[in-house]
């Protein structure tokens, strides 16, 4: 499980189970709000979530045990007819198996077993992830819609063995893409002033900038009840062409006119069309095949300062690819300058 996940699915009046080894982290995702509930026993978690289905409530139920354990446990009771599951992903740290917790290996050893034998504990987290992927495979060949989230699980699990792996789609080509293609992409900021807030009035700028946005009015009422600030207050929206310059220029009049208390950065993301290059998620099944082409940071990057982005900025993109963010606007704060700001919203 990661952080994002329960939240997602609640903030859509969803009922959702998620799986975590580390109770800790169910703990705290229960305290900052993130997660409803939790408990160590699946029949009482599944129990809460087809209730709370049937009821028609939003609920997310973290269960204490591993992936590779309860996926495919899932997966018998759904062919049994015991539960129906619509929507499959997977967010653990797969992208570094050392960092997934094979099954077999109490939690407590984790680190231990890690340190000592590294090359025996990737593969047998190697083999843990095949399990839980065909499991995976098995939701989607039983009608459920199944996609990876980005963490290259589908990879390990193949070096792990499992070849149908790729058999489900990444949730770029199949979710994020085709919004590119309507011209809607991320567009963040951060309020320069530390101030909650400067982001809750940039908040009722952008609902009142596109009333007939249903989803971003839903986000932004969810999102200000919902999203903790780390760092910086930001916000990110997904608005489209011709709508992201006009948020832009409404914060300027704000900035100018003292409503906010400091300039306001605007970022992008590294979903971003073009701001990544990661054949195993942003760039997978490019149309024209150039999915591992690495130039497409490298050239956004180019392009961004010849446009007259005030901050650019190229990097490692940590788990899969390179990456490029810049900020565009009339931000010239000296704290801009020296040292990017943490951003609360995405990564
Ligand atoms: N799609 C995106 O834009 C996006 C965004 C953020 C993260 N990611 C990817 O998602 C992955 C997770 O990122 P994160 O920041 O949430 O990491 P995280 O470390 O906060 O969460 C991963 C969780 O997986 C749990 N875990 C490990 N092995 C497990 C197992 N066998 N069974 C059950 N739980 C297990 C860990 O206890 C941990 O709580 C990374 O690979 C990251 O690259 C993708």
């Amino acid at each position: 499980m990661g952080g994002a996940q329960p939240l997602a699915v609640t903030m859509n009046d969803g009922a959702v189970l998620v799986v975590d080894v580390d109770e800790s982290r169910l703990a705290r995702r229960v305290d900052h709000g993130y997660l409803d509930e939790y408990t160590t026993d699946l029949d009482h978690a599944v129990g809460r979530v087809l209730a709370a289905k049937d009821a028609g409530e939003a609920l997310s139920v973290g269960i204490v045990g591993n992936a590779a354990d309860v996926f495919p446990e899932l997966l018998r009771r759904h062919r049994a007819g015991e539960l129906t599951v619509d929507i499959v992903t997977d967010q653990t740290s797969a992208h570094d198996p050392l960092a997934y917790l094979p099954r077999g290996v109490a939690f407590a050893d984790w680190r231990a077993a890690a340190s000592d034998d590294p090359e025996g504990f990737t593969e047998r987290a190697r083999a843990s992830m095949a399990a839980q992927v065909e499991a995976m495979v098995g939701f989607q060949d039983a009608g459920a819609a199944v996609f990876d989230y980005g963490n290259s699980i589908r990879r390990e699990a193949e070096l792990g063995g499992f070849p149908r792996a790729f058999e489900f789609p990444g949730f770029v080509p199949a979710y994020i893409r085709p919004l590119f293609a309507e011209g809607k992409g991320p567009f963040r900021w951060a309020a320069l002033s530390g101030d909650p807030a400067d982001i809750a009035a940039t908040d009722r700028a952008v609902a009142e900038l596109f009333p007939e946005d249903a989803a971003l009015h839903r986000w932004l009422e969810k999102a200000a009840d919902k999203v903790h600030f780390e760092g910086l207050p930001a916000r990110i929206c997904w608005l489209g062409y011709k709508e992201r310059h006009l948020a832009g220029l409404k914060f300027n009049e704000m900035v100018a006119s003292g409503e906010l208390k400091a300039p306001i950065v605007i970022g992008r993301d590294h979903l971003d069309s073009g701001s990544v290059a990661s054949p195993y998620r942003e760039t997978e099944a490019m149309a024209d095949g150039s999915d591992a082409i690495a130039d497409w940071p490298l050239l956004n990057a180019l392009l961004n300062t010849a446009s007259g982005a005030s901050w650019v900025s190229l990097h490692h993109g940590g788990a899969s690819g390179s990456v490029v963010r810049s900020t565009r606007g009339r931000s010239r704060s000296p704290t801009a300058r020296r040292s990017p700001p943490r951003s609360s919203s995405g990564s």
